[in-house]
């Protein structure tokens, strides 16, 4: 297990400055990149279809530009892929069969925008970039989010693709809701036929994290959430802190899987604070993988959640409660990099 005193001793003392606040509490702040430094660009995001969606987040890095715009074009792509049916356009519609969206995107300094529960519009991430850019608050729901999005521009479309709607009719036979572990890998495997059969159907979610080469991070994370879910659910993709955090001065984390129980203990928020106190990425994971498990052992035996974080230094890591959680990599050495993530189970 990761002994944080010893790390502390051993390496975050010569790489970081140790700080006493005001009320005594000490914290490992990482060295702050200087120009000295040549620092490399990165993005990396959840799951097999996180390849294609880094790719083209890497076009943005690669020339240059703020890790902000890579996170948006990068989530576009599973956004607006019809085949992906836990993202964007094509996602598995509520038990109402209306296909609802939720995400959030922030930035480098501590900005924010999200969207929830938000219907016909083929780009969520962009709403939530809007929402952060454009009025004086964090986050915009249901008919105020559309009409927030028609408002500027967006285009009112149907997201329900034949192939979501027949495997919602076929859902609403038996209507059962039984979460399967990653069935998102199995809905987006070509080779998987594309109905599965009735409750058969779960969720999951793109969250990316980039750091660019100003030493810049942001991060996105959008969803079509849990299949058939009761119509208004909002899970913890468009929760700041929750489905995603970023502190520029430490790193960022993003989360996929269960949302009750990833915004039950604030999960990518508490990701960010273990990094800030000397945890690797990985094990910073790890530890908030463990207290869901913690709280919930029983639970925790049926569910996936998994965490993916990125550090100031360009180290990355993820852990998740069951098997079969992967994350993808790019970076200048290898662009289409998939890592099984380590597990409890
Ligand atoms: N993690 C996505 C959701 O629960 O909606």
């Amino acid at each position: 297990m990761f002994d944080r005193r010893k790390f502390i001793k051993s390496s975050a003392l010569t790489a970081s400055l140790l700080a006493i606040d005001k009320t005594g509490i000490a914290s490992v702040l990482p060295k702050a990149p200087t120009s000295a430094d040549s620092v490399k660009p990165l993005v990396i995001s959840t799951w097999d279809f996180g390849i294609a969606a880094n790719h083209a987040a890497w076009d943005v890095l690669s020339a240059g530009g703020r890790s902000l715009d890579a996170v948006e074009k990068g989530v576009q792509v599973p956004e607006a892929d019809p085949k992906n049916q836990s993202v964007g356009y094509g996602g598995m519609p509520d038990r109402d069969g209306k296909v609802t969206l939720d995400a959030c995107i922030m930035d480098e300094d501590g900005n924010c925008g999200s969207v929830a529960a938000l219907e016909h519009i083929m780009h969520p991430i962009s709403v939530a970039r809007m929402v952060m850019e454009k009025t004086p608050h964090v986050m915009l729901v249901g008919d105020g989010a559309l009409q927030f999005a028609l408002e500027n521009g967006f285009q009112k479309i149907n997201l329900l693709t034949p192939e979501s709607e027949k495997a919602w009719k076929e859902w609403l036979k038996t209507a059962k809701y039984q979460p399967v572990m990653n069935i998102e890998n199995k809905l987006y495997d070509k080779a998987a036929p594309t109905h599965l059969p009735g409750n058969q159907y779960n969720h999951d979610t793109i969250g990316m994290l980039a750091l660019d080469a100003k030493g810049n991070l942001s991060g996105a994370c959008t969803t079509s959430g849990m299949a058939f879910k009761l119509h208004g659910r909002v899970g913890d993709s468009p929760i700041i802190g929750a489905g995603l955090y970023i502190d520029n001065e430490v790193g960022g984390a993003t989360s996929t899987g269960v949302g009750e129980e990833v915004i039950r203990n604030v999960g990518s928020f508490l990701v960010v604070e273990l990094m800030r106190q000397g945890y690797p990425p990985e094990e910073a994971c790890k530890e908030a993988v463990m207290r869901i498990i913690k709280r919930k052992p029983a639970k925790a035996k049926e569910i996936q959640v998994g965490f993916l974080a990125l550090n100031k230094k360009g180290q990355y890591g993820a852990y998740a409660i069951q098997k079969g959680f992967s994350f993808a990599v790019c970076n200048e050495e290898n662009k289409s990099l998939l890592i099984p993530a380590k597990s409890y189970y």
